[in-house]
């Protein structure tokens, strides 16, 4: 098992010869990027944030931004050296076997599944909150307003309806096809840049100093599985920068990948780290963001509530808590109604409704990519890759992993999947790291476009960052991804390890009895090549 490792050229050869249709330039990969970083994490998590640390949110963005700036450095090195769906799963194939490459393929359904999960519920909030109350003055019923384990335990719920659908309509758009999407994607991430542009505009006049004073309320370290402390929160805000690498997963797509991919995976996240930064400035600065705990909102020393938790809803629903960053589903909405911009924060609660769907669809657009190579490779059934003759995409695992999607976010609280979603992406970071300091050793004369500066420094410090940034998660979050790999294992073990294609010799993409395996896609060989 350990051994099955998969040639790098029959790899990059298998790509040419069963490739998808190559259409993404080095902008639309950018705002493929941003579309998909630029999300949940900033427009709903910032208030968990807050109450898990306090103004030391800005630490927390700056330590996850960092482990992210060195992931994506490694992640430029081998998407560009090669350019084939699949990210850290392909990556892992050519250097530590075939095992290991499942497992990291099973943890990156936890990292897009139920990160596109996450977002559709943050979607919900805003939805719910903005759309409906605010300008219809409609409440949903409890019943259709939230699952049954809703953000601060609200009672009565049972499905997230808005969540749902939201999930699945976005499915629907990926199923018709990537370019078209990608041209919708880029209107919604100019929607989004304006409307945080506006949010800093108007909340960095407002700051007082006074209000980061206590600047770490919750403490550097909040105890391991507490989930709390800057570093507990930079493990949960870790999830506002999850997406860059989505990006790679779209290089068998891109056009001239040696010099696109690099650019946009570390071009799309450096702009989101600065605005990261600044925006939680600006809410904390403007409003205030200290954590609240049993006594009220607390100084230093106490323990903070859990985000979302039952205790935390309970304090919320007092009135001298009302007006609360931690307390808000909308967090930057609520920031500018604070500070007397009613319509403008209606106006970024619009853009955050229009444009949250585009991290949805880029999201799910990984995950079928990804799900598209392991059935390419035999691990997976073979029918998953199978390509639509009209619109060119893998309309059969699209169509499933969608409707998966929905189900989780339709049952499941955003923080919740938010953390889980987090274990999964850093094990995947971690075993990209790995992947490209193997890669210098074994195959070193091997051209690079892009080469990691001092990778011996940038790698294990990707790898340390990635263990650190787990080890904080809490508890619950943490014991999922044994729990998820364990599960996955049996899979492998069950279908995987007989049907892989590697495992039964076929490996030579030449061998016609390579060909007879291909899934029938008409015209593809002509509209495959770049
Ligand atoms: N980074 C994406 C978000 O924050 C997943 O929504």
């Amino acid at each position: 098992m350990f051994g099955r490792v998969k040639p790098l050229d029959a790899i990059l050869a298998t790509a040419e010869k069963k490739s998808l249709h190559r259409s993404l330039g080095p902008i639309q990969l950018m705002l493929l990027g941003i579309g998909c970083i630029i999300g949940t994490g900033i427009f709903v998590l910032t208030a968990a944030g807050a109450q898990k640390a306090g103004p030391g949110l800005m630490i927390a963005f700056a330590v996850a931004g960092l482990v992210c700036i060195v992931a994506a450095l490694c992640y430029a090195e081998i998407a560009a050296m090669v350019p084939v769906a699949g990210s850290a799963y392909t990556y892992s194939y050519a250097t530590m076997g075939e095992f290991l490459a499942w497992t990291v393929g099973w943890a990156l359904i936890m990292e897009y599944a139920i990160a596109a999960a996450a977002v559709s519920v943050g979607w919900s909030g805003y939805f719910t909150g903005t759309i409906l109350n605010e300008f219809l003055g409609v409440a949903l019923p409890p019943w259709l307003a939230g699952g049954p384990l809703a953000l601060g335990g609200v009672e009565g719920g049972l499905i997230n309806f808005p969540a749902l659908f939201i999930a699945l309509l976005v499915t629907g758009l990926l199923i018709i096809g990537t370019s078209e999407s990608a041209k919708v994607n880029a209107v919604l991430v100019a929607i989004k840049v304006a409307a945080l542009t506006t949010f800093l505009v108007l909340t960095l006049p407002e700051v007082e100093l006074e209000r980061f004073n206590p600047f770490l309320p919750a403490g550097v370290f909040g105890g391991f599985g507490s989930g709390v402390g800057a570093v507990g929160a930079a493990a949960t805000m870790f999830f506002a920068y999850v997406g860059f690498d989505a990006v790679s997963t779209a290089a068998e797509e891109t056009r001239d990948p040696q010099r696109n991919v690099p650019i946009g995976l570390i071009g799309s996240l450096l702009f989101c780290t600065v605005f990261y930064i600044l925006v939680a400035a600006g809410a904390i600065g403007a409003i205030g963001g200290q954590p609240i705990g049993p006594d009220g909102f607390i100084t230093g020393g106490q323990a903070p509530f859990p985000a979302g938790s039952a205790e935390l809803a309970r304090q919320c629903a007092l009135p001298e808590f009302s007006a609360a960053l931690v307390c808000s589903d909308e967090a930057l909405a609520h920031v500018l109604r604070q500070i007397g911009f009613s319509g403008v924060g209606n106006m970024l609660g619009i853009a955050a409704f229009v444009a949250l769907p585009s991290v949805i669809l880029v999201l799910l657009f990984g995950q079928t990519r990804i799900f598209f190579v392991m059935s390419r490779d035999g691990l997976l059934p073979e029918v998953l890759s199978k390509v639509h003759p009209k619109w060119r995409t893998p309309y059969v695992v699209t169509a499933i992993t969608g409707c998966v999607v929905a189900v989780a976010a339709a049952f499941f609280p955003v923080g919740q999947l938010a953390d889980i979603s987090n274990a999964g992406t850093l094990y995947a970071f971690m075993m990209v790291a790995v992947s490209v300091m193997l890669l210098r050793r074994r195959d070193p004369s091997r051209a690079r476009k892009f080469r990691v500066p001092a990778l011996w420094l940038i790698g294990p410090l990707t790898i340390g960052g990635c263990v650190f940034l787990f080890l904080n998660l809490p508890f619950e979050a943490m014991i999922m991804l044994p729990a998820w790999t364990a599960i996955g294992i049996v899979v492998y073990l069950v279908y995987g390890r007989q049907r892989s294609h590697l495992g039964r010799g076929i490996v030579e993409v030449h061998e016609p009895e390579y060909a007879d395996l291909e899934p029938d896609i008409p015209g593809v060989e002509d509209r495959g090549r770049p």
